[in-house]
């Protein structure tokens, strides 16, 4: 299968930071379909050479796992140009499009790796001279609006150049293996489905805990916060992949419609219950991993005023048979404890406990970094005369070692899908304007608080009223047990 490959925006960092070094991960796993051109697109001009030596050059600040070596990279950079385009001219996509078709490849996927002020003009153009046959996807990166109008509005002109089942809206997220291995978990196996309901679950708690701070991204960052980051969609699509129903087939849209139902069946949020279900919080100096770190307010390009939120904990229901009551929550920050993301499902404790000393239950726990794995907490018999007669201990299970040679990163996962036209790990618009629709009562009504988020040292779990929202119930975070 030939295809083209095109990334708008090919010399910012979402290109030469995450995708070149995914694109170059699966050619050195043989997984990249051979016959491939991918073609960098930027302002400046530039010689195909010259466009090979400046991603050569900036590979030395990606991990170096996945840095190639000089032949490596040779054989990889055979396949990649370089184009000029000035993005506001039509004459320019009459030549990317005379570029496209002189070859004709089976597949056309252009990426936009740019800033999303230019979505709108980009997708029209496109449109325009014809970029958008049967043959060609779109691939939107976040952010994707900054609230449900504008997000409606991206899609609109979107929808105006390419067919739905064109326009791949990429969640990172949705990429990492530790979710593909919760849809296989859930739906691969018989063995939690007649648990993984409110009967049998206390409570499910999904963290996105980052121990960086906002680095150099202050003013993008400052205009977005944690909720609109992280929250509309990171853990909202972990959520949805955690409570939907089983799917009719694993076809994308059976898939995405039992998804999008769960983004439905979430419980709205009201001016009251923002103020009661919803802590959000801002760093202040503190120390990470040793190291003084500077708090959010002397963050490069931050306003000195700033009510940015840097972390969010909320406490939701999904309001349908299967789960009426049981709390989920949600947390993500910036300069927390450490890197972490996880889910956690909290089962309910015996109904009648006969060992004596035993309050724990079992949980489990889906670990997405820094590793991913599955861990499944039981309790145990620990020798005898002890009066505490239960243990916990866990049944661990560590992907890396399970299947050493197939792990396969977010970013490399979701290319080959979008080149091979999977959709099942793209978001689709209705998705994602729901899940807008239910983030935006928080926003409104943080628009009309005073009180500005609540501070939180930097290299802590995030202010105190985010144990507090849990412990409302009877419960703790997990690294609180
Ligand atoms: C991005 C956010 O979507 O995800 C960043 O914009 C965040 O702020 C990043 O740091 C986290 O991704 P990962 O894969 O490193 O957890």
């Amino acid at each position: 299968m030939s295809f083209d490959l095109v990334f708008f925006g090919g010399t910012g960092d979402l290109t030469w930071r995450k995708l070149i070094p995914a694109l170059f991960q699966a050619a050195r796993h043989g997984k990249l379909p051979p016959g491939g051109r991918l073609l960098g697109v930027a302002r400046d001009e530039r010689s195909d050479d010259e466009y090979r030596r400046f991603i050569r050059e900036r590979l030395v600040e990606v991990d170096s796992a996945k840095r190639p070596t000089d032949d490596e990279f040779a054989r990889f950079a055979a396949q990649m140009q370089y184009r000029r385009m000035d993005l506001s001219r039509p004459d320019d996509y009459v030549g990317l499009k005379q570029w496209v078709d002189a070859r004709g490849a089976d597949t056309v996927v252009l990426y936009l790796a740019t800033s999303p002020h230019l979505f709108p003009q980009v997708c029209e153009q496109l449109g325009r001279v014809g970029l958008n046959g049967p043959n060609v996807r779109v691939v939107l990166e976040k952010p994707l609006g900054h609230d449900l109008a504008s997000a409606q509005e991206i899609n609109r002109v979107v929808r105006a150049s390419f067919a739905e089942r064109q326009a791949l809206r990429i969640d990172h997220y949705l990429g990492k293996p530790a979710v593909q291995n919760l849809t296989a978990l859930r739906f691969g196996n018989a063995l939690f489905e007649p648990l993984w309901r409110r009967e049998s679950i206390a409570n499910i708690q999904i963290t996105i805990a980052e121990s960086i701070g906002v680095g150099t991204r202050g003013d993008f960052y400052d205009r977005t916060g944690a909720l609109r980051d992280m929250i509309q969609n990171h853990a909202l699509q972990l959520l949805t992949m955690i409570a939907m129903e089983p799917p009719a087939s694993a076809d994308a849209d059976a898939i995405r419609d039992e998804k999008l139902k769960v983004l439905k069946s979430l419980k709205p949020f009201a001016a009251e219950s923002v103020g009661r279900d919803v802590v959000r919080g801002q760093y202040k100096a503190g120390n990470v991993d040793g190291q003084p770190v500077a708090g959010y307010l002397d963050e490069v390009k931050v306003p000195a005023a700033s009510r940015c939120e840097t972390f969010v904990a909320l406490r939701t229901e999904v309001q349908n048979w299967r789960w009426a009551g049981v709390p989920f929550y949600l947390r993500t920050g910036k300069r927390l404890a450490s890197r972490d993301a996880n889910i956690v499902v909290n089962f309910r404790p015996v109904p009648h406990p006969i060992f004596p000393g035993t309050t724990r239950a079992n949980k489990l726990v889906i670990k997405l970094q820094p590793e991913d794995g599955l861990e499944l907490h039981l309790l145990a018999a620990k020798g005898t005369g002890s009066s505490e007669l239960l243990s916990p201990v866990s049944l661990d299970l560590d992907f890396d070692k399970a299947f050493p040679s197939e792990r396969v990163g977010a970013y490399e996962r979701l290319l080959l899908d979008a080149i091979t036209g999977r959709l099942n790990l793209f978001v689709r618009s209705d998705e994602q304007e729901q899940a807008w629709r239910w983030v935006e009562p928080i926003l409104e009504a943080w628009s009309r608080d005073t009180t500005g988020p609540r501070p939180y040292v930097a290299g802590t779990w995030g202010p105190p009223a985010s144990s507090a929202l849990v412990a409302r119930d009877g419960f703790v975070w997990d690294e609180e047990e």
